[in-house]
């Protein structure tokens, strides 16, 4: 290497040290992941901040910068972004940079960033438990179920959206039952939130149901599993309630009664046939003077 282009490195060298020093060190955020649950979406990054801060940039891909206002030079390790990321078919890209606390100024341009992976709410936001009401019909032969759609983080013209209102027809259900007792278990997707269901008459099922995307990613389709409910059982004819042993057991003690009944009869009226003998024996007795 040539004397004139050594000391060029070592220039270059020193500079970009100066730089290292008056970026100041801040250790990037590291960590940065996305974490949504029914379109609240929060962005949460490490570590804690020492004598730094944090402010997160966020913008649809390709398109302008914007930042919460809460999320400026923060110390906080998480930022809320669920009103901000509106147009929620859009892939969002956010930044988590590291700057000098609030009130200390830098002439440094660009502070040490981490980028959070692509994030659209649409396509990646979770969506919780369903709850849901179960009606038997009144034959017994079939059940309805009512699946109440979770409602979202997401307000529109003062009202709170649900998951229809958010999904429309690109919302499914997919129910798990089985027979109360058994283990054998059935799916059925449902295209909307009401239900009908066949059932074997007036047996109890058991139901867990999740919302199901199918335009979604294979993997992520599947929103949380409801807690299971069953449906009451119905009016069974008494031989199917109650079983062999119980039936036999009742006819038993009723014969047994029966029989206790008739041989206590029978004693009962030896012995007062009896007593009306002896009476009419002891009649002519009694007409003695
Ligand atoms: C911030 O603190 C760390 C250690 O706690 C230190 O290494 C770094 O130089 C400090 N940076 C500034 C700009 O004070
Ligand atoms: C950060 O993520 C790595 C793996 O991606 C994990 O090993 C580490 O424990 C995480 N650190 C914190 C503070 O969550
Ligand atoms: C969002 O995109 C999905 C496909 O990824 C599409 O099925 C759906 O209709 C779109 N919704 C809106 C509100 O644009
Ligand atoms: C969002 O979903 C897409 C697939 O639709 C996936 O590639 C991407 O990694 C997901 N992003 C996050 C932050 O989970």
């Amino acid at each position: 290497m040539s004397p004139e282009l050594d000391s060029c490195w070592t220039l270059l060298a020193f500079l970009l040290s100066l730089l290292g020093e008056t970026s100041g060190d801040f250790p990037k955020a590291t960590n940065v992941t996305w974490s949504s649950l029914n379109f609240k979406t929060i962005l949460m990054w490490r570590p804690e901040p020492t004598n730094y801060s944090y402010t997160v940039e966020f913008s649809i891909t390709g398109k302008n910068r914007d930042r919460n206002p809460h999320c400026i030079k923060t110390t906080d390790t998480e930022c809320d972004l669920t009103n901000m990321l509106t147009q929620l078919n859009e892939t969002y890209t956010a930044d988590v940079i590291s700057e000098p606390k609030q009130g200390v100024t830098s002439d440094v341009v660009e502070f040490p960033h981490t980028r959070a992976a692509p994030f659209c709410p649409y396509k990646n936001s979770s969506i919780g438990q369903p709850d849901f009401n179960i009606q038997v019909n009144k034959d017994e032969s079939k059940i309805t179920l009512f699946i109440i759609d979770p409602v979202s983080a997401i307000y529109k013209d003062g009202r709170q959206l649900n998951m229809r209102d958010i999904f429309k027809n690109d919302l499914k259900y997919k129910v798990i039952y089985r027979k109360a007792g058994t283990t054998g278990k059935r799916e059925k997707i449902s295209d909307s939130s009401v239900l009908e269901l066949d059932v074997d008459k007036g047996m109890s099922y058991c139901f867990n149901i999740q919302a199901y995307i199918p335009s979604r990613v294979t993997g992520t389709q599947l929103g949380e599993l409801s807690t299971s409910q069953c449906s009451p059982a119905g009016d069974k004819p008494f031989y199917e309630e109650y079983s062999i042993g119980v039936i036999s057991g009742a006819i038993l003690a009723v014969l047994a009664i029966l029989i206790t009944a008739l041989v206590l009869t029978v004693v009962c009226c030896r012995r007062c046939r009896k007593a009306a003998d002896e009476g009419k024996e002891a009649l002519p007795l009694q007409n003695l003077p």
